[in-house]
């Protein structure tokens, strides 16, 4: 039976996972490491609030486990030294430099992982993918541990995550599936098994599901894509609404009220982001190409080269409405996140839309609930479009969303927080130069009611 549990990585993904483990498994103790200083300083902060990572519930949580089995600290050799079975969630972002750069997945921090563990590990262990994989890495990671190692034997694991931010304890508490890969030998059932028995302390047992490696690997890129597939083929539909008389969201609700479509992930936007739909998709395609299958690639690959449009349509359409020039004029963004409920702003429209913005010189303001300034300048600048002296010139952020509005020429509504749809628009709009443009890339206010205050309304997928 598993006792002690490691994570290295103390992420979105880790950090949660292992919270809730713990939370529920008081029997366990869960270590969760990271060479990231100040990260786990802050996930050991006295007051809980400021763990982080923000996600409904997760404070509480960590709050009950911390100190008694659940622990923060940097300390990863020991931590691997004592743990039955060690969690890999460290970050595997899209690769910026060699074959596959932009495309395939850089598995060089999970190669950093094996090798450490192998290096440290004294008795058998059961090793764990959490961090979302190309095909066939688990082979990698045993060739490396196998290889490297002295007389330890290690079994190895796959255990995606289908988690989503900003409803992650929800989903850790109440899962829809468990899915556990492991390898078809005895030695690879019985870790498959312990592994089992951990999420089976509050996971019901028809919820867990058990599959070969590869299968479980490739599981939780297709669910990404199928995902991102639907937001996709929303919002192609979303422009010819716009051209027509129809409305998405009418569209949504009829075509989603059949039961084989299902009403979920319907939503039309300003285009998906976070840090899973276009790594796990362009893994996909990059995997397919590899295995010379062009067709497969190019099918899954359009998903992104739409949500692509969909970002640029939207910034063009604000320069297009404001008499095809923003130059110097002031546009208040509302939301930087990639979706409501979190402060992670990984892939997020917002951050596209507003380099094409500033890119046509316009003087952005913006507002998020949850996001530092410090992190929208680092989103910026990541992009290397213009110096981070010229970011901070275009880009302002306030703390108090009414300041934003003053002499503003347009708003735009990049993430659907709730507190937006309770604003008083009506003094919103006495703020603002006039004709007073409001582009709603969400779909959260009502169109009627704001075109009777006097916006000029650009909704999403609205003709
Ligand atoms: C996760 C998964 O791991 C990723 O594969 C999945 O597709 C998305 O979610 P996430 O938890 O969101 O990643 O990443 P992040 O918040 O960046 O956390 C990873 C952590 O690993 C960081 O805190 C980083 O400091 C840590 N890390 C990275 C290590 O501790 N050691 C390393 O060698 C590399
Ligand atoms: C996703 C998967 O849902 C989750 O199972 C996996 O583990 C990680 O990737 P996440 O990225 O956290 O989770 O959020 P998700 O709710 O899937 O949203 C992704 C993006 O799609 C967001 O930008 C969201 O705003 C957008 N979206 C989602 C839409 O535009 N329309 C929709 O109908 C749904």
């Amino acid at each position: 039976m598993v006792k002690n549990i490691c994570c290295i990585g103390a992420g979105y993904v880790g950090g949660p996972t292992m919270t809730v483990i713990a939370a529920k498994c008081p029997h366990i103790k869960v270590n969760v490491v990271d060479i990231n200083t100040k990260r786990i300083e802050a996930w050991n902060h006295s007051d809980v609030s400021k763990i982080p990572i923000y996600e409904p519930g997760l404070s509480d949580l960590v709050q009950q486990a911390r100190g008694r089995n659940l622990f923060f600290s940097t300390e990863v050799d020991q931590a691997i030294k004592e743990a039955d079975m060690i969690f890999i969630s460290v970050n595997t972002p899209t690769k910026t430099y060699g074959v596959g750069k932009g495309m395939a997945a850089d598995l060089k921090y999970i190669e950093l992982c094996a090798r450490q563990i192998a290096d440290v590990a004294e008795d058998d262990k059961i090793i764990v993918e959490k961090s979302t994989l190309p095909v066939r890495t688990a082979e990698a990671l045993k060739n490396i541990l196998d290889n490297t190692s002295k007389d330890v034997k290690f079994q190895i694991l796959s255990n995606p995550e289908f988690l989503a931010e900003g409803t992650a304890v929800q989903d850790l508490l109440n899962p829809d599936r468990v899915l556990i890969g492991g390898e078809q030998t005895e030695e690879g059932r019985k870790a498959q098994k312990a592994l089992v028995d951990v999420y089976a302390n509050w996971v019901p047992s028809d919820r867990i599901l058990t599959t070969n490696v590869w299968s479980s690997e490739l599981s939780k890129l297709t669910a990404n894509a199928f995902l991102a597939q639907r937001v996709s083929s929303i919002n192609a539909l979303s422009e010819l609404c716009e051209k027509t008389e129809a409305d998405v969201n009418e569209v949504a609700r009829a075509i989603g009220t059949d039961s084989r479509i299902g009403s979920k992930f319907l939503k039309a936007s300003v285009g998906f982001g976070g840090s899973c739909f276009q790594k796990d998709i362009l893994n996909l395609v990059y995997i397919s190409r590899s295995y010379g299958l062009q067709e497969v690639a190019d099918y899954w690959e359009q998903v992104i080269i739409m949500n692509d449009h969909q970002k640029r349509r939207f910034a063009s359409n604000i320069v297009k409405t404001l008499y095809n020039t923003v130059s110097g004029k002031k546009i208040a963004m509302l939301g930087w996140a990639f979706k409501k409920d979190t402060n992670d702003t990984r892939e997020s429209a917002s951050i596209y839309v507003a380099d094409d913005l500033l890119n046509e010189q316009a003087e952005i303001v913006v507002y998020d609930p949850k996001v530092t300034a410090e992190q929208i300048y680092a989103d910026l600048d990541y992009l290397n479009t213009r110096s981070s002296e010229e970011n901070r010139k275009g880009v302002t952020v306030v703390n108090d969303p009414m300041e934003c509005f003053d002499q503003a020429h347009a708003i735009a509504i990049m993430t659907e927080w709730d507190e937006f749809k309770d604003y008083d628009w009506e003094s919103i709009y006495n703020k603002m130069l006039k004709p007073a443009f409001l582009f709603d890339g969400r779909m959260i206010l009502d169109y009627d009611n704001m075109e009777d205050i006097g916006f000029k309304m650009y909704t999403i997928g609205k003709g």
